[in-house]
């Protein structure tokens, strides 16, 4: 299995990234709910140094809801704020004020000692392409969202996005690439869609779904799409194709089809909401089908 990575544009966003750091107080950083871990990259705890640090487990409704809660408290547990969100429908974004705030406390403190008082913090929103970062910044700044430094004779420069009073938004996201070198990483953000198709086959990919789903979600595919689920994975696939009468022209079963119903059902929460990554236990018990 390959990932195509460029070095070039990765270098790139590094440099911009490290820069906008430099302007701000707190990192706002965007995870998928369904995969945490596979869509973090672990460069930006160094980037970051001392700034303050909120997570959002972004996409939340399409993960599962009593993982969710375990992710929270994981991040919490290692000393973030941590908040769930579900960016396209706007769930859980008013409580982000309250966790930039809760996030930058010690910070407001030491101001407030040295005198400094109403001085908004300044904010910037990171992750990995994909995870949703635009929607974010445009459901969290609404309609109402005004401009700072956009006015005439401010030409150049960054734009803030004013949230209200204490906190302004820095316009443009930092991208973070993932660790996609990681081959457990590169099929989980494959998976939920996040890597080109024609990288990783449809039919690898639905193999390690339906081996993780008949394992962690009994009963998924049975209800989707009424099949008997064996422990074979194969099994399970041609049982799929059969239900959804996915032929070729001679008759034979198209399990390139149906492997990609399965895929595109997962990404659209179809099969229920599922995570791929636990925090006690990661999903080393995928069956990673690699075969170069
Ligand atoms: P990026 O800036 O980080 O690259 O991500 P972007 O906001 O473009 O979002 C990527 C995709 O994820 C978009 O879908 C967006 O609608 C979807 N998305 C973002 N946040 C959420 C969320 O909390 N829940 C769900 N279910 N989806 C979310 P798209 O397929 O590119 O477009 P569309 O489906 O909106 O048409």
């Amino acid at each position: 299995m390959h990932f195509q990575w460029y070095p070039g544009h990765m270098s790139k966003a590094k440099r911009m990234m490290q820069e906008d750091m430099k302007l701000i107080d707190v990192i706002i950083e965007l995870v998928d709910a369904r995969i945490p871990l596979s869509s973090k990259n672990p460069d930006i705890n160094q980037m970051a140094g001392s700034k303050s640090r909120v997570i959002l487990l972004n996409k939340c409704d399409l993960a599962d809801d009593s993982q969710n809660l375990k992710w929270k408290e994981y991040f919490e547990g290692q000393g973030y704020i941590a908040a769930l969100v579900n960016s396209k429908k706007g769930d859980g974004i008013r409580k982000v004020n309250d966790a930039v705030m809760e996030a930058c406390k010690a910070k407001i403190e030491r101001d407030r000692r040295k005198g400094i008082l109403n001085r908004p913090l300044r904010a910037m929103v990171v992750g990995i392409p994909n995870v949703g970062k635009s929607t974010f910044i445009n459901s969290i700044s609404g309609k109402a969202a005004a401009k700072t430094g956009n006015k005439p004779g401010v030409t150049k420069g960054k734009q803030w996005i004013k949230l209200n009073k204490s906190i302004e938004l820095l316009d443009t996201p930092g991208i973070l690439w993932p660790k996609f070198e990681d081959q457990q990483v590169g099929l989980h953000l494959a998976l939920i869609g996040s890597i080109r198709e024609d990288i990783l086959n449809s039919y690898d990919l639905s193999l390690s779904l339906i081996t993780f789903l008949t394992k962690y979600y009994k009963g998924a595919l049975t209800e989707r799409y009424g099949i008997t689920e064996s422990d074979i994975p194969e099994e399970n696939l041609t049982a799929v194709a059969k239900k959804r009468a996915c032929l070729l022209k001679g008759g034979e079963l198209d399990l390139e089809k149906a492997s990609g119903f399965i895929v595109d059902d997962f990404r659209n929460a179809k099969l229920g909401k599922v995570t791929l990554e636990f925090p006690a236990e990661p999903a080393e018990d995928v069956v990673l089908p690699i075969n170069d």
